[in-house]
């Protein structure tokens, strides 16, 4: 796309995020996307699997500690080498067709490309005929699809995807899916949170598991599917990994380490 280098791998080092006095990120040394494929990030409810991805887009500054992109600190936002799809979609307040058309406006593609690009990624994500209606008048489903639209468009080479299907009906998650295979074939890398673990075990090439903070454990996905070594994670895969019930299921505390936090 550009001259630019790719901005990847995303290298953590010691990394560090509090809100106030409370750590969130919890020292994180890891680097992502340094293969092609997928990465999934699991993790229970409030793990950090969001502010992780925000870090890791170079939206959220840490507090402590560094994150390079390709080696240097330049993430390749302004030439969208690299884009992110939020938990909660924001859209301007224009149709959804202009959504997208504003985002390859920032990127100068010519008119006439543009109009081919946003036809493409309309008919792709299945919201072709949703293209002159606002796109803030769209349901949830539809807007997280017109996100992934516009992140496609842009044809980034690190996308970032924060549950991208979390409220999608079925027939919507696998149309999503192929489109995410689709781009991955391409050469896109992609880091993405999830919960739905068959989903993971259809797309993943990695996992990283993330507890409390802190990464727990990272692998490919065919040694973290056949049987992760971290028993955390070993509980989350039986699906008894709860939040709620943490001091319940394991006494004593196997991570105590972190509850002087
Ligand atoms: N700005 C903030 N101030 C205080 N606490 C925050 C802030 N942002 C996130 N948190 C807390 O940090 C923790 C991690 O949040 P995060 O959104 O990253 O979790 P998550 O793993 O994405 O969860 P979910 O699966 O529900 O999306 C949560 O306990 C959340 O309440
Ligand atoms: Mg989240």
């Amino acid at each position: 796309m550009t001259g630019k280098p790719a901005p990847y791998p995303v290298k953590l080092e010691n990394v560090w995020f509090n809100a106030r006095t409370k750590p969130l990120i919890k020292d994180i040394s890891a680097t992502f996307a340094d293969e092609e494929g997928l990465t999934v990030i699991l993790g229970p409810n409030g793990a950090g699997k969001s502010l992780l991805l925000r870090l890791c887009h170079g939206i959220l500054p840490a507090h402590e500690g560094l994150v390079t992109w390709g080696g240097g600190d330049d993430p390749g936002l302004h030439d969208h080498r690299q884009a992110m799809v939020f938990q909660r979609p924001v859209h301007l307040r224009r149709t959804a067709g202009g959504n997208i058309d504003f985002a390859l406006k920032l990127h100068k593609m010519p008119r006439l490309q543009r109009a081919q690009r946003i036809d493409e990624a309309l008919e792709l994500t299945g919201l072709s005929r949703y293209r002159a209606i606002p796109a803030r008048l769209l349901s949830f489903g539809e807007q997280q699809r017109l996100a992934l639209a516009r992140a496609w468009a842009l044809a980034p080479d690190l996308l970032l995807l924060d549950e991208p299907t979390a409220n999608l009906d079925p027939a919507a998650q696998r149309l999503i899916e192929e489109v995410l295979l689709k781009m991955i074939a391409g050469g896109t890398r992609v880091l993405m949170s999830s919960h739905d673990l068959n989903q993971a075990r259809r797309l993943a090439s990695h996992v990283v598991f993330l507890y409390r903070g802190r990464i727990k454990e990272q692998s490919s996905a065919e040694q973290f599917f056949a049987g992760p070594k971290n028993d955390l994670a070993q509980s989350f895969l039986r699906g008894d990994l709860l939040w709620w019930r943490r001091r319940a299921v394991f006494a004593p505390d196997p991570d105590k380490e972190d509850d002087k936090f």
